[in-house]
């Protein structure tokens, strides 16, 4: 069951800490950081960028699609990420790095990446196998973590740490089954500014997926250009659960107290944690257990996504 995988994510943190990088990447002064990734893989691609985007001194960039940008080079480095090593959007990413000489790197539990990063000597982590690709969460990122600081992008000091933020099951749990209450049978609104985006789509994500539910990311400051307003007069306010990212932004503190003056059901998180990385994955963490107590108040499987499945068996029928 999913939920025995997120309680165990303390544990499964911390043995990835020890995975062991294979191949030897290239010592070159990249001149651009791609990071390719779908669904439960891709988000650590948010992640990853929204840490990079105040200190890299590269431009970095997502890929969430078969096609990788045009500018894309022998100076480009990409990053692939995919749990199974079978989603075809990002091995098509792979496969057109390779063609245009850019250093590819591979984190991924098996699959074809896995196949094509031993025949290719491609640098790469091999994560746990038989976990579930969003519940792999951790181990998908610390892998990342330790791929990229070979290439001397270095996102965490102590990775070791970093795990600690997982330690309290119990509080974790208990902050989670709160906010399942809250949140059952709503539509969630999940409101962060922009450095907590990643973490507003991972709690959007695992709603859309464990529970089985529709769910809305809104992002201050581009909020106050447009989302604010369609606060005025919602078609159904009773259905709306706001949730609101805590970050020490006056912006932030401002959407509360608006979102309270119209009498909006509001809950503010305050994730745990010393830097953004800490803090994302304890949120990380907190939406995993929240959406999967959502899922068996609504009496659904967590782990079940047959729509994924009828999408992959469709993209499958295309190509055969
Ligand atoms: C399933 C899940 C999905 C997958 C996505 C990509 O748990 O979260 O969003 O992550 O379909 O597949 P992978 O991760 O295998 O590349």
């Amino acid at each position: 069951m999913i939920l025995d995988i997120y309680l165990r994510w303390y544990e499964l943190a911390l043995r990835a800490t020890n995975f062991e990088v294979y191949g030897s990447p290239r010592k070159d002064l990249f001149q651009n950081l791609i990071l390719s990734g779908m669904g439960g893989s891709g988000i650590v691609c948010d992640m990853i960028y929204s840490v990079l985007y105040s200190s890299s001194e590269i431009p970095v960039t997502i890929v969430k699609d078969f096609q990788i940008p045009r500018w894309t080079s022998k100076n480009s480095l990409l990053c692939a990420i995919s749990y199974s090593g079978n989603t075809l959007e990002t091995l098509n990413t792979v496969s057109k790095a390779l063609e245009v000489g850019a250093e590819v790197c591979i984190v991924t539990s098996g699959g074809k990446l896995l196949e094509l990063a031993r025949v290719r000597g491609l640098p790469h982590v091999v994560v746990d196998s038989g976990l579930i690709p969003r519940a792999a969460f951790p181990q998908l990122l610390i892998a990342t973590l330790k791929l990229l600081s070979t290439y001397g992008i270095n996102l965490c000091s102590d990775l070791r740490s970093l795990t600690n933020i997982l330690r309290d099951v119990d509080s974790v749990s208990k902050i989670s089954k709160e906010l399942a209450e809250f949140l059952k049978n709503s539509l969630p609104v999940i409101i962060s500014n922009t450095r907590f985006y990643p973490l507003a789509m991972r709690f959007k994500d695992e709603f859309n997926e464990n529970s089985k539910m529709m769910a809305k990311v809104e992002v201050i400051p581009e909020w106050a250009h447009n989302d604010i307003v369609g606060w005025e007069k919602p078609v159904n306010l009773d259905l709306i659960r706001a949730l609101v990212l805590w970050d020490d932004d006056p912006v932030i503190e401002f959407a509360v107290n608006y979102l309270k003056e119209l009498e909006v059901k509001v809950r503010v998180l305050k994730s745990l944690g010393d830097d953004l990385l800490s803090k994302i994955l304890y949120g990380s963490h907190v939406a995993g257990l929240t959406s999967t107590y959502i899922a068996e108040l609504r009496g659904l499987k967590a782990e079940e996504t047959k729509s994924i499945e009828k999408y992959k068996n469709f993209l499958r029928s295309l190509s055969s």
